[in-house]
């Protein structure tokens, strides 16, 4: 008979663990067991500190509901998300590359014509973003998917205001030469949702706590890998500091500023708008 002591209770947790039934459960119930243990041996917490870890992580899923995501806001500051990410996504260098989708998606956007304006009513800076999606060879891929999403100038997504119709999130296609083509605004940077639990921990650190400005995409063709991932504005504020660690030097880009004129698309500006241009490449599904 074996009974607990301080030096062998790791090797008696993770033999018990190991009888997962699920190879992969197995895996990763050892593997937490001894990576746990070893943290607690490392930081020896008394009785209140461990406490009050339970109960900090209790208040972030009281906090977390389908609009309030405070679980992936936490993984997201701690850089668990984008590590994820990255293990996932170890696209060839040419393909572009992926970053978190972050709490703001929405499911089952508008249709957004080739050419029209994402921002609609919402005031802000006009941009025209227009580019192509390509393969890792370069040719284009006609009738790819891009679903787009981004904030408003003070910041907010459409998850964030209540009883808000569909607004800044739309899905485009590609045209038959792998084009697109759509206006929209000027994203900003914004502060991630501080009033829960991870912004009472962020306050007690000096991280800032901001996002660079960047506009999401999810892009999909068939036969290639889903591409997850932002457009940031080149020279935004945070862009080396992003607080979820989703900045990507690759996914940097120029807003190059026109003042009013005829847009390359014909359309008439009569105030100053900039331009993207910007090809995603998609890595081909294996097999
Ligand atoms: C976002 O880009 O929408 C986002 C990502 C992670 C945390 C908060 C916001
Ligand atoms: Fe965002």
């Amino acid at each position: 008979m074996t009974f607990a002591t301080e030096d062998n209770i790791t090797a008696l947790a993770e033999a018990r663990w190991g009888t997962a039934h699920d190879p992969r459960l197995r895996q990763m119930m050892t593997a937490l067991i001894r990576h746990s243990h070893a943290f607690l041996r490392e930081v020896e917490p008394t009785h209140e500190e461990w406490l009050a870890a339970t109960e900090y992580l209790a208040q972030v899923g009281q906090m977390s509901d389908d609009k309030r995501k405070e679980f992936i806001l936490l993984s997201d500051v701690l850089g668990i998300s984008m590590l994820v990410v990255m293990q996932n996504a170890r696209l060839p260098s040419a393909a572009t590359p992926a970053t978190v989708l972050g709490p703001f998606h929405i499911d089952d956007s508008p249709p957004l014509a080739f050419g029209a304006n994402l921002a609609a009513d919402v005031p802000g800076e006009p941009v025209l973003i227009r580019g192509s999606v390509r393969d890792l060879a370069g040719a284009p891929i006609p009738h790819a998917l891009l679903d787009i999403w981004q904030a408003d100038e003070d910041g907010l997504y459409e998850a964030q205001i209540p009883d808000c119709d569909a607004r800044l999130r739309g899905i485009h296609h590609t045209d038959d030469q792998g084009r697109y083509a759509f206006w929209t605004i000027a994203p900003k940077g914004y502060a991630i949702p501080m009033d829960g639990p991870v912004g009472a921990l962020i306050e007690r650190t000096d991280i800032a706590y901001f996002r660079p400005a960047h506009i999401h995409f999810v892009v999909r063709a068939e036969g290639y890998v889903p591409l997850t991932t932002h457009l940031f504005r080149e020279g935004s504020d945070y862009i080396d500091s992003d607080v979820v660690f989703g900045a990507r030097a690759e996914l940097v880009v120029p807003f190059v500023a026109h003042p009013p004129c005829v847009a390359s698309d014909g359309t008439a500006m009569a105030v100053p708008y900039c331009t993207i241009d910007y090809d995603f490449v998609l890595s081909p599904t294996a097999g």
